[in-house]
């Protein structure tokens, strides 16, 4: 099995992939090819640490082409190392890190949810996950600062969605993809340029368009490229949105308790939510030296990739792994690298997520309100198949708000404390 390539399977299998060939192999690290290169598959907190680890990897030529020109765009920030990574990473920690950006995001996206809510009430069923990618799209581009004469929140809700979704697959989903990069790079290439000509303010629209790496300013192209990786992924928590609203219908009581005024509860759900779904599979990096990693010897150049959905699945680090239990995060301090939906390590210095305090505090706000709000789900199919890539309840989350008003007022316009793991 080692000796065959295994990208096939990786389509066909999914999230399970990863998991079901270390299974096989024993539990430790499983040798494998990947798009014709040698592989190895690790997993585990010691596995992210080598991962993470100063030196060990790098991720230029590791990422597949397709995954560059779809998800992350090309030049982006994912794909650099050393210093051209450290120097583009402070655009990203300085916006998403530092200061008040992520409870005005947060509270924005609070808005938008208010403002469809009213909308939704006594209509027709709406679909939650699109309708979380509209909301999240109007509030990201209002705190992005994009002009409100460019503003067109449908289409870059719809082709955000769709960079995402066509990322690890051939086909019509793939051309969905590229033509959605190609269509909103060329429009946020002539927003920058044009907001260049103007005098730096603090907008991140603003800051992206004045940031000078090591080589001075960026091209007007890659800065589009790099605003379109703030704006894409936050609306990408849209996929968590609906994953959370099918945790609340399948076990009901955590609505009951998110509706309560209890903060901490309400950000164990959200850790919850990222850890038990399905989003990204795995993690791939390319080993810049000969190394060991438990004992197995990594040549210079093998692809390592670290099992994402395996780790958040991981009996020896959660217990019952695949019961949804929020509570598991009370009382529990989340280490640098045992929860790694967004990756791992520190994500000042590392490849790790910058947006993961966004993605918690935008869940968290869009999670109350929609545990706040009378609704029903009526028959339709929620099942998540775990071979597509990313998964997503196979109808959306589709949703009724019914005509009669609750008639106690929901509290539920808080935005949840920052605090990403
Ligand atoms: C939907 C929720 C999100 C998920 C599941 C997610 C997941 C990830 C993962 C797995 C990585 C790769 C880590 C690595 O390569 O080691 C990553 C990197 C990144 N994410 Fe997120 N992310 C999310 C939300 C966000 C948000 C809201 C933003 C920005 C506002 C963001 C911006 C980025 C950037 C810029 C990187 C590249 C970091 C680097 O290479 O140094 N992400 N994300």
């Amino acid at each position: 099995m080692a000796d065959l390539d295994q990208t096939l399977s990786v389509a066909l299998k999914g999230y399970a992939w990863l998991p079901d060939l270390r299974r096989r192999a024993g539990g430790g690290p499983v040798r494998t090819r990947v798009m014709g290169r040698p592989a190895v598959g690790i997993c585990g907190p010691a596995a992210a640490r080598f991962f993470y680890g100063a030196g060990n990897l790098e991720r230029h030529g590791a990422l597949p082409e397709l995954v560059v020109q779809t998800l992350f765009g090309r030049g982006a920030v994912h794909t650099l190392d050393g210093a051209a990574h450290r120097h583009r990473k402070a655009l990203f920690t300085s916006l998403l890190l530092d200061g008040d950006g992520v409870d005005r995001l947060a509270e924005l996206a609070g808005q938008e949810f208010d403002l469809a809510a009213r909308r939704w009430r006594g209509g027709p069923p709406v679909r939650l996950f699109d309708e979380s990618a509209r909301i999240i799209a109007a509030a990201v581009a209002r705190w992005v600062g994009v002009p409100p004469e460019d503003l067109a929140v449908d289409a870059l809700a719809r082709d955000c969605v769709a960079m995402v979704d066509g990322f690890a697959t051939v086909g019509p989903r793939s051309a969905r993809a590229l033509a959605a990069r190609r269509l909103q790079e060329r429009k946020l290439t002539k927003i920058i340029a044009r907001v260049r000509a103007e005098a730096p303010t603090r907008s991140p629209l603003s800051v992206v368009a004045h940031h000078r790496d090591e080589n001075g300013l960026l091209d007007p192209r890659t800065a589009a490229v790099e605003l379109l990786n703030i704006i894409r992924p936050t609306i990408a928590v849209a996929w968590f949105v609906a994953f959370a609203a099918h945790a609340m219908d399948m076990w009901p009581r955590h609505q009951a308790r998110l509706r309560a005024d209890d903060d901490a509860f309400a950000l164990a759900f959200t850790h919850e939510v990222r850890r038990f779904y399905p989003f990204a599979p795995f993690l791939g990096g390319r080993a810049v030296r000969d190394s060991f990693f438990e004992g197995e010897p990594i040549k210079a150049g093998t692809l390592v990739l670290l099992d994402v959905y395996g780790q958040n699945h991981d009996p020896r680090l959660w217990t019952d792994p695949y019961r949804f239990d929020p509570e598991r995060f009370l009382d529990r301090e989340i280490g640098e690298f045992d929860l790694i939906p967004q990756g791992g390590g520190d994500p000042r210095t590392g490849h790790r997520c910058p947006g993961e305090q966004i993605t918690v505090a935008v869940l968290g706000t869009l999670v109350r309100r929609l545990a706040g709000l009378d609704h029903y789900l009526p028959p339709q199919r929620t099942r998540i198949d775990l071979s597509r890539i990313p998964a997503r309840p196979r109808d959306r989350i589709v949703l009724v708000v019914p005509e009669q008003e609750p008639s106690a007022p929901v509290r539920a316009s808080r935005s949840l404390a920052t605090g990403g793991s």
